[in-house]
């Protein structure tokens, strides 16, 4: 028989511990026979609705309780609402609750009935951009080679030919660890700047000739902002052999380009600097948002600022300066010669989703994550 709120007229504690006891009996016997998840809507419907639940009722008779039972009455009644809304929470919860014994809900056996879906995870966009990259190297006879996020100022700078003192350290806004004076200079620990010093550390122990990619974590003392953010991913390639040339460097880059953006992108390289390369160059693919055009109808293209054109990577022919740091293991700057680059990930990423904040790939919400699965 369906449990109906009885009306009170005995408030003794004796009798209050009776009403209560009934009422969680009664919500018990009905939880158990609950078999689909419309039973349990109806369910939670009929204990816990606002307007005329069994909750609400009970508590209306709260309010005609004598002054003396309201205190013990409002007690039973949190205990009871406690024990239901764990109930009535979510379906979810209630079919997975090990509180209490399934198989006297379902019938364990009875494998016609529909599972439970759990939501499976996803691939990080910015992990899947980063392997996408990888997998077209891949495909071009790369290999994989990574290296530690807290590196020596002899593989983030010196070995890459930023000498002591050099301007153009300034350039990459390092984060040093603290308490590394006492050390010499090239020994003293920081965390990279960039995924460069693994070109240094793979051609310490690999003879040329040799085609790499090098993924991973770096970080700069920048602010976090929509743009920034302290920690960022990337992408360096190294290739070194007899005769590289910046042709190859530049086929190389060019289809990348049009595999991860598109076989309709143009790529344009224009001069830069970077003291690990000779000569550096920035390269810039044709917005493929805007087709180039730098408007979208009457809009302004942001990504492209209106130029037409987005800048994507930095590169160069290896300084053989470089090769210096590493000859003795056959790298000798005048019988090899090499191309390298180096990339944002989390820019490709935010560029390839349409996404406006870069904060969004880390800080961990659901609801964004979700989109990618
Ligand atoms: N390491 C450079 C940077 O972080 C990018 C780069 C890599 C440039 C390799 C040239 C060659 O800005």
């Amino acid at each position: 028989m369906a449990y109906i709120v009885p009306e009170l007229t005995d408030y003794s504690a004796q009798s209050l511990l009776k009403a209560f006891a009934d009422a969680k009996l009664a919500f018990r016997d009905e939880m158990r026979a609950i078999t689909s998840e419309q039973e349990w809507k109806a369910f939670r419907d009929r204990w816990m609705a606002r307007k005329n639940g069994l909750v609400t009722q009970i508590n209306d008779q709260l309010k005609a309780a004598p002054k003396e039972a309201k205190r013990e009455l409002g007690q039973h009644l949190n205990g009871l609402k406690q024990f239901i809304e764990k109930e009535t929470n979510d379906w979810h919860e209630f079919v997975e609750g090990g509180t209490r014994d399934l198989s006297v809900h379902f019938q364990s056996v009875d494998i016609t009935l529909p599972g439970i879906r759990r939501p499976i995870g996803a691939e990080h966009p910015v992990i899947k951009t980063l392997n996408e990259i990888v997998s077209i190297f891949r495909k071009l006879g790369y290999s994989v080679r990574e290296g530690p996020v807290i590196e020596t100022d002899y593989y983030n700078f010196e070995a890459l030919n930023f000498p002591p003192d050099h301007p153009a350290r300034d350039t990459q806004d390092t984060l040093f660890i603290a308490g590394q004076e006492s050390k010499p200079l090239r020994e003293r620990l920081l965390l990279r700047t960039h995924t460069s010093p693994v070109q240094i550390r793979t051609m310490e122990n690999i003879k040329p000739p040799i085609r790499i990619v090098i993924p991973g974590k770096v970080h700069r003392n920048d602010p976090p902002d929509a743009s920034h953010s302290p920690m960022f991913h990337q992408i360096e390639g190294l290739a070194v052999d007899t005769n590289i040339t910046f042709g190859d460097l530049k086929g190389t880059l060019d289809h990348m380009a049009k595999e991860l953006f598109g076989s309709g992108v143009k790529t344009q390289f224009r001069p830069s600097f970077f003291p690990f390369t000779e000569p550096s160059a920035e390269m810039y693919v044709s917005c493929f948002i805007c087709g180039g055009s730098g408007m979208r109808g009457a809009e302004p293209c942001r990504p492209c600022k209106q130029t037409g054109w987005i800048e994507i990577l930095g590169c160069g022919m290896v300084d053989p300066n470089v090769f210096e740091f590493v000859k003795d293991n056959g790298y000798d700057p005048k019988k090899v010669s090499g191309f390298a680059f180096g990339m944002g990930v989390d820019r490709m990423a935010i560029l390839k989703y349409g996404v406006d904040d870069i904060q969004l790939f880390f800080n961990g919400d659901v609801r964004f994550l979700q989109q990618f699965g």
